[in-house]
């Protein structure tokens, strides 16, 4: 949420600055702006909506300049105006944030008692002010963020220039992400490394309550005491090509298209390491995997959606007892503790902050066994957690998350067998066979990925409606769940899932010949259930959409539409028929004409509440 870039260079740095916010827009898009030092000035450009049209009027107004900072916005305080975009800015000191300030009310009655005027209605005008405030009080520019962060309550990465200190900036971080960019004779600093790798994979990751000094030969990094530390330098392995569209329209369409291959390497630690060996998440997994006794999973939205696939894989599997639970219900409610339960927080981003919250809430309830599926390395959730499983997706730009979801699943499927086997109960003979499963699923996956033409053709019954309902039973139904979150969140229609048998306890009320109702019904034990309660919406006048596989023998017919995968996989099916629900709702939304990669009010990374 919000995304944040800065540099200081012998170049102009406009062109680092725009570029970033380009990578970064996918993090909040709703207005965009820089600031730049430009010998005794701070100039300032800043536009409502996307980079291009800040970009353009930055460039009418031959912006060039050596240390600069730029901010793409997604608005929490104060709406999508002009006035509340950043950079905020107070008698020459320039400033952006990402994150919010609970305190802000007291701290701008405060300054306002000091004679500081606000123009916006931000959190984040007070913090411009109060580093004024006290540079007029004879601090340096340093040392003047140095106090003002503590006088803030809340999240934040800060990144801040001054015109009176042409040949440095200033940085601090407290629940947010943000990385220093080591460069040769130019340093930068980012919110994700993707908005630097133009220019350098040489990283330092901030930690917690650090600020740093960021000039163009030096970078001085000091802790939440103020006292210097070394932090240490990471050569980023994020491609620059992973960044780039290709022959793709949208990053949704190749993010699902390289599924195979994003699967295939989170698969690969699993061969590599020679089956569901507690390695897997990390060095002290053994130790803390013998000592669980039941798993709680902890996440949002779709990552919420891998963990109750998850529940149902991890009690049939490992036989230990599984609850799964939205991130910011749990953090707010007196839960029961038990330490001898397994915290695992599912997270694409490393950096939601209801999951991290609800972390930190577990282990203060004296939750020690903790678990991070991540595919950001080095980002706060892993970093808080005992051991850790790394997705390999590699970068997820589309703010719909898809092969971070499957990729996730297969992580916790690891987990699953890797309980069961620490407990005893995988036999050689079954952890073969999820092994061999396991390999043959990005060719699985590529199959179902060749329906696309039948999935495309599909969505015209679906562009015309404002409502769908999606169906399944067992570990298909958080499938279920995840096609209607896709298609709502891109294509705008209202969607809900619901377990096929729950349907008769008051959804059926909804069905007509209007409704098109997707079901996700592989050739599985519950296939003749399913197929029950798709009687119940055919007798409504209801069209049926159904996902299944070849041996499920299901024929099209009046009012019954069939696409069917090559093959019904086992136990890994949720993950094959993750590939149509995606594709169908990619495709609605194409029709729709929405901007299929950045859908109204959202934003990749939720560092909000
Ligand atoms: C939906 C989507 C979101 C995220 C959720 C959690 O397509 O992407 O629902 O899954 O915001 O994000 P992470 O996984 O980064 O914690």
């Amino acid at each position: 949420m919000c995304g944040i870039v800065g540099a200081i260079a012998d170049r102009d740095v406009v062109p680092v600055l725009i570029e970033g916010l380009k990578r970064l827009e996918y993090r909040g898009y709703d207005s965009a702006g820089i600031a730049v030092v430009d010998g005794a000035d701070i100039r300032r450009v800043r536009r409502t909506g996307r980079v291009a049209a800040m970009e353009d009027a930055s460039a009418a107004e031959g912006f060039a300049a050596t240390l600069g900072i730029g901010h793409t916005r997604w608005a929490t305080h104060g709406g999508v105006t002009e006035s509340n975009a950043h950079p905020h800015v107070s008698h020459g000191v320039a400033l952006v944030h990402n994150g919010i300030i609970e305190n802000h009310e007291q701290q701008r009655e405060r300054l306002k008692a000091l004679g500081y005027e606000f123009e916006s209605q931000t959190d984040t005008e007070v913090i411009a002010h109060l580093i004024h405030h006290y540079l007029q009080d004879g601090a340096d520019l340093l040392a003047a963020l140095q106090r003002a962060v503590k006088e803030l309550h809340g999240a934040y990465a800060l990144a801040v220039v001054s015109r009176k200190e042409p040949e440095r900036m200033v940085v601090a971080r407290m629940g947010c992400p943000l990385l220093v960019g080591l460069g040769e004779g130019e340093n930068f600093v980012a919110s994700d490394v993707s908005a630097i790798l133009q220019a350098t994979r040489r990283v330092i990751f901030l930690e917690e309550g650090d600020t740093a000094e960021i000039s163009r030969d030096a970078v001085r990094v000091f802790d939440g005491d103020d006292q210097p530390v070394q932090r240490e330098e990471h050569l980023s392995d994020v491609s620059l090509s992973s960044l780039e569209l290709g022959p793709y329209r949208h990053f949704m369409q190749k993010e699902i298209h390289e599924q195979p291959r994003a699967l295939g390497d989170t698969m690969e630690a699993i061969i590599d390491a020679g089956g569901f060996e507690p390695t897997l998440f990390g060095k002290d997994a053994d130790a803390v995997l013998r000592e669980v006794e039941g798993v709680q999973i902890l996440a949002c939205g779709t990552s919420f959606y891998a963990g109750s696939v998850a529940r149902y894989w991890i009690e049939a599997i490992s036989g230990l007892p599984c609850s799964v639970e939205i991130a910011s219900e749990y953090r707010y409610r007196t839960a029961v503790a038990n330490p001898k339960h397994l915290v695992v927080t599912i997270s694409q981003s490393g950096e939601t902050l209801d999951t991290m919250e609800a972390l930190k809430y577990a282990k203060s309830l004296g939750q020690d066994l903790t678990l991070s599926i991540c595919n950001v390395p080095e980002s706060a959730i892993p970093r808080a957690s005992r051991l850790v499983f790394y997705t390999r997706a590699g970068a997820e730009i589309g703010v719909a998350s898809t092969k971070a979801f499957t990729t996730q699943l297969v992580g916790l499927f690891a987990l699953a067998a890797t309980l069961a086997k620490v407990n005893g109960r995988l036999p050689e003979a079954k952890e073969a066979e999820y092994i061999e499963a396991l390999r043959h699923l990005p060719g699985d996956v590529q199959h179902a990925l060749n329906l696309e033409p039948q999935v495309a053709m599909w969505s015209e019954h679906f562009t015309p409606r404002e409502h769908a309902l999606f169906l399944g039973r067992g570990v298909h139904y958080p499938i279920a769940l995840e096609g209607a979150l896709k298609l709502k969140e891109i294509s705008y229609i209202h969607a809900e899932a619901y377990p096929a048998g729950e349907l008769k306890h008051g959804p059926l009320a909804l069905v007509d010949d209007d409704m098109p109702v997707v079901v996700i019904a592989p050739n599985d034990s519950l296939l003749e259930k399913v197929k029950s309660n798709m009687q119940e919406v055919r007798a409504r006048g209801g069209q049926l959409f159904v996902f299944t596989d070849a041996d499920s023998n299901f024929a099209d017919s009046e009012g019954v539409h069939v696409i069917r995968t090559e093959r019904h996989v086992g136990v890994l099916s949720p993950i094959v028929h993750t590939i149509p629900v995606q594709m169908l709702a990619y495709h609605v939304a194409l029709a729709r004409g929405t901007d299929v990669d950045k859908p109204r009010n959202l934003a990749k990374s939720v560092t909000v509440e």
